[in-house]
């Protein structure tokens, strides 16, 4: 018989508590400039993790590993395979895009103080498949709630977080020794910063705005829009 859990009592958020959730939220940023040169401190690179590591996972799987690369040989190899990865992804833009796109800064690896690899250990048999057998791909969605998670706790400890996406995942899961049973998620630059920008970059830049709330809720059908005046019907 399965033992009742033990249950905390509710207890509300302070308006305050509550303000610095939705503050976090609202303010953090991927940064990929402006880095300061100082180390991450051991607590403060610790903290964040094990704020990454408290994300919800599928069947309780878990299956976030957290490569913490601070080898500057390995640091300069990822810089390269970005550089390669842009290279061909620059190639698709043409005309004003190209230049536009040739213009933004989209990662901060050799600034960074720190590097960090995600990763999806896709062989643990940790929650016993549960959740996963017809949707095998919540495995990588419950890495990516930690990767969330990390985001949100670096910022509210004034770290900075740039997620580079333009890499080639074979080329980094050779360099870093990443076995074929587990995925390469992300990777990650943190470091210290003055300040956070109060728009995202690419927004700054002319490249996207931000979407209209409006447009991504909807009601019963996905072309359906949903009444944000509360208008139900
Ligand atoms: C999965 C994912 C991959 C991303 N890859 C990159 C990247 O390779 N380079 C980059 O500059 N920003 C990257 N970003 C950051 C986005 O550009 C950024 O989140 C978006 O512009 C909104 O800005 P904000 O995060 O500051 O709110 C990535 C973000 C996500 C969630």
């Amino acid at each position: 018989m399965v033992e009742s859990v033990v249950r905390v009592m509710q207890e509300d958020y302070s308006e305050m508590e509550k303000a610095a959730i939705y503050r976090v939220l609202r303010e953090r940023r991927d940064v990929r400039a402006g880095y300061l040169p100082r180390a991450l401190d051991e607590p403060t690179l610790q903290r964040i993790l094990a704020a990454a590591h408290q994300a919800p996972s599928v069947g309780f799987m878990q299956p976030w590993r957290f490569i913490v690369v601070r080898d500057t040989a390995l640091r300069t190899a990822v810089h390269r395979i970005y550089q390669c990865a842009n290279e061909t992804a620059a190639a698709i833009y043409s005309g004003e895009r190209r230049e536009l796109y040739a213009r933004l800064k989209l990662e901060g690896l050799l600034e960074a103080p720190q590097h960090l690899c995600v990763v999806c250990d896709q062989a643990s048999q940790r929650g016993h498949g549960a959740g996963r057998q017809s949707m095998p791909e919540t495995s990588l969605y419950s890495v990516v709630c930690a990767i969330e998670n990390l985001w949100l706790a670096a910022r509210a400890e004034g770290v900075g977080v740039g997620w580079v996406s333009i890499l080639d995942p074979a080329a980094i899961k050779e360099l870093l020794r990443i076995p074929p049973t587990a995925d390469f998620v992300a990777y990650l630059c943190l470091g210290y910063v003055n300040a956070f920008a109060e728009i995202p970059d690419l927004q700054h830049v002319g490249w996207q705005e931000r979407a209209d709330f409006a447009s991504v809720v909807r009601t019963d059908y996905f072309d359906q829009p949903y009444a944000l005046d509360g208008n139900t019907r």
